[in-house]
């Protein structure tokens, strides 16, 4: 059965309470409890002196309940002790200054001196708990975001890892293209840590020099993550270890820092409040997808919405009844297999007292908890669904450095990365398709994914464009879009060839000029004469072998094509010179399927989801309502109602769960 499991902070809460917490959730048919990350000050209350009493007391309470922990190492959280004896394993901030204590999450991850702290503690946990059968596995840290930090620690590690990478000062100078406003380095230590989100205008610096920078901070930061897991699988080489991710203000490379995990997990927080704009794009859907494509398999939520939000932001408006249940199954939809509600009951003291968990402040039943009641007998009707997994057919690409890249420097207004991947991907949920997000360092196989989107990819490796290629020509259909091949592998523009660069051949077209329309509205015309708006971005086109998909409809450029599709090998590739809207990647994504010969819905109403789970010859179809409003539609010859956030799922033996 898929796992329900509740995130829990025994310290937080008088021991009068705890047993009735841990019946009420064994009740619950709950299978693990999450406990001990941020509590490193109860563990080690002062430098070497350690109290595991009050854990072993929750361990122990909680398996007599007959469930499982998952251990969270508190290093998110060093005490304040070890901060002000050690102000070296504090967090810089942009300008220099250690940052102001009191919060969380402001060690710097780089610090000898917390990392020798963070071996201590970890080992100690490890010591009395790794192979412990109520242990079904280990947390590192909480929310661990790229490290982003100024301290003379990280500084001598960017200068390191420059030095690394580019080998001497000429090269690092040629390869940043740094001869623009003298800004050649006569020296390792001129390279500074540079924290561009904290910058107002990080338009001034040099690209290459970022894209770096985020480079390093992306690895600094999987370093650390592997540095526990290391220690925690030297007591128990078999641990099962995750970290739970987020998507914060600095993304690392998720790929890279899961690769020494056993399984992915994400701290799921859907939006509360759904906007009724449909031509928004903020289906949750994406982020479960990429997570599964960490590992390509299966993942775990280590925080599901448990309840309203809020604290460090206002709170948000109340879960609408059924969204706790539909959030969860969405999850289950795209590979989860355990979910941890975040939490038990909401916090009465600290920062959060009003980021709501399952219980409000009276500790009194309530409709969340009935609401993950019905999910719990729900799930536990659906045998099997364990034992499946996600096939898709089709991959979107995301990569780092273009997100790196673009966030950096977006070039026109609203260029963003993460939109562009968001609306082919809610597009295909929209269709009833499977998507992959697979990291452009990953192989790709016509025998695996038939149709392969790679929006925006700017910043380009030999490496990836012959990939790309050799993928399209072995029989492969690729989708790309608007600055692709418009930089090389360090993030300066490519010199003397017509763009899309090292795709051009592959794509069958040139980009004559470009126009850079930011907010302003535009339309194009498909080849079946419907019209679409567009925005952002318009590559002017020139074929080259293709034949034209789409066609400007405005300005000087009226009748150019804005997009067109070759036949290339045993494959096709194309290029899509704009940013359309959602009627626009419709059109576009049902003529790529129809041309790779992949399944699709066509009646889905807007809003409406739907992806499968499969294994032991049994398929789920899971449909999500993920709108306010009720609708209707036939599957399969069967009128399908779905209220307002509502999954229901049928099976390929024909039954509707
Ligand atoms: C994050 C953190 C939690 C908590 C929640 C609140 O996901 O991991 O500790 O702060 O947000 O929503
Ligand atoms: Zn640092």
């Amino acid at each position: 059965m898929i796992k329900i499991a509740i995130d829990y902070y025994p310290e937080h809460w008088d021991r009068s309470l705890w047993e009735d917490d841990v019946r009420a959730m064994a009740e619950l048919g709950c299978y693990a409890v999450r406990v001990g990350e941020f509590a490193w000050s109860r563990m080690e209350p002062a430098e070497g002196v350690y109290d595991f009493g009050w854990l072993d007391d929750a361990v122990e309470l909680i398996a007599r309940y007959g469930m499982k922990v998952i251990l969270g190492t508190p290093t998110n959280c060093a005490p304040l002790w070890l901060y002000t004896e050690h102000p070296d394993t504090v967090q810089c901030e942009r300008d220099g200054q250690r940052t102001h204590l009191g919060i969380r999450g402001h060690r710097c991850q780089t610090s000898p001196t917390f990392r020798a702290y963070a071996e201590k503690i970890v080992r100690k946990m490890a010591e009395r708990y790794a192979g412990r059968p109520e242990v079904l596995a280990w947390q590192i840290d909480n929310e661990v975001e790229s490290n982003h930090c100024t301290c003379p620690s990280c500084q001598e590690r960017f200068q390191k890892y420059c030095k690394d990478k580019h080998g001497t000062l000429e090269q690092l100078n040629r390869d940043w293209g740094t001869v623009v406003w003298s800004g050649e380095y006569s020296d390792w230590s001129q390279i500074e840590c540079f924290n561009t989100a904290w910058v107002n205008k990080s338009d001034w610096f040099n690209p290459a020099y970022m894209l770096e920078y985020e480079r390093f901070c992306s690895e600094t930061t999987a370093e650390y993550v592997a540095f526990q897991a290391a220690l925690i699988r030297e007591y128990d080489p078999a641990a099962t270890i995750t970290t739970n991710a987020c998507f914060g203000l600095h993304v690392q490379d998720f790929y890279k820092e899961f690769a020494p995990l056993d399984v992915a997990s994400y701290d799921n927080y859907p939006p509360l409040e759904i906007p009724e704009d449909a031509n928004e794009v903020y289906s949750n859907a994406f982020a479960l997808d990429m997570v599964r494509g960490w590992k390509n398999k299966n993942f775990w939520i280590m925080e599901q919405l448990g309840g309203p939000m809020g604290c460090w932001m206002p709170t948000t408006r109340a879960m609408e009844p059924g969204m706790l249940e539909g959030y969860a199954l969405q999850a289950v939809a795209h590979g989860a297999d355990l979910l941890s509600f975040f939490r038990w009951r909401t916090a009465a003291t600290g920062a959060e007292m009003y980021c709501f968990g399952l219980l409000d402040h009276d500790n009194k039943p309530n409709r969340r908890l009935k609401e993950l009641e019905l999910l719990q007998h729900r799930l536990a009707k659906i045998e099997g669904l364990e034992d499946t997994t996600v096939e898709a057919q089709v991959a979107l690409v995301f990569s780092p450095d273009q997100s790196y890249n673009f966030a950096n420097q977006a070039q026109s207004r609203g260029f963003d990365y993460w939109r562009q991947e968001r609306l082919f991907h809610d597009t295909l949920m929209g269709l009833g398709v499977n998507v992959d997000v697979v990291s452009d360092a990953e192989p790709l196989d016509p025998a695996r994914h038939k149709l392969v989107i790679v929006p925006a990819y700017a910043v380009t490796s030999d490496a990836f464009a012959e990939k790309l290629e050799a993928y399209v020509r072995s029989g492969g259909h690729a989708v790309l879009t608007a600055r692709s091949g418009a930089k090389d592998a360090n993030g300066n523009c490519t010199v003397g060839e017509y763009l899309p660069g090292k795709f051009a051949r592959m794509a069958g077209c040139r980009v004559l000029e470009s126009d850079a329309i930011g907010e302003a509205v535009q339309t194009l015309r498909d080849s079946n004469g419907n019209v679409h708006n567009i925005g952002v971005w318009c590559d002017l086109l020139e074929l080259d072998g293709a034949r034209a998909i789409a066609e400007y409809d405005q300005r000087y450029y009226a009748g150019m094509p804005a997009a067109c599709r070759n036949a290339y090998g045993e494959g096709s590739c194309s290029y899509v010179g704009t940013i359309g809207d959602k009627s626009f990647h419709r059109a576009l994504l049902v003529s790529e399927l129809r041309l790779a010969g992949i399944d699709f819905i066509e009646n889905l109403p807007a809003g409406v989801e739907s992806s499968t789970r499969a294994g032991g010859g049994r398929e789920y179809r899971f449909f999500f309502n993920n709108t306010m409003k009720n609708h209707t539609f036939f599957y399969q010859g069967k009128r399908v109602t779905l209220q307002p956030l509502e999954v229901k799922i049928s099976t390929s033996d024909g039954a509707w769960l």
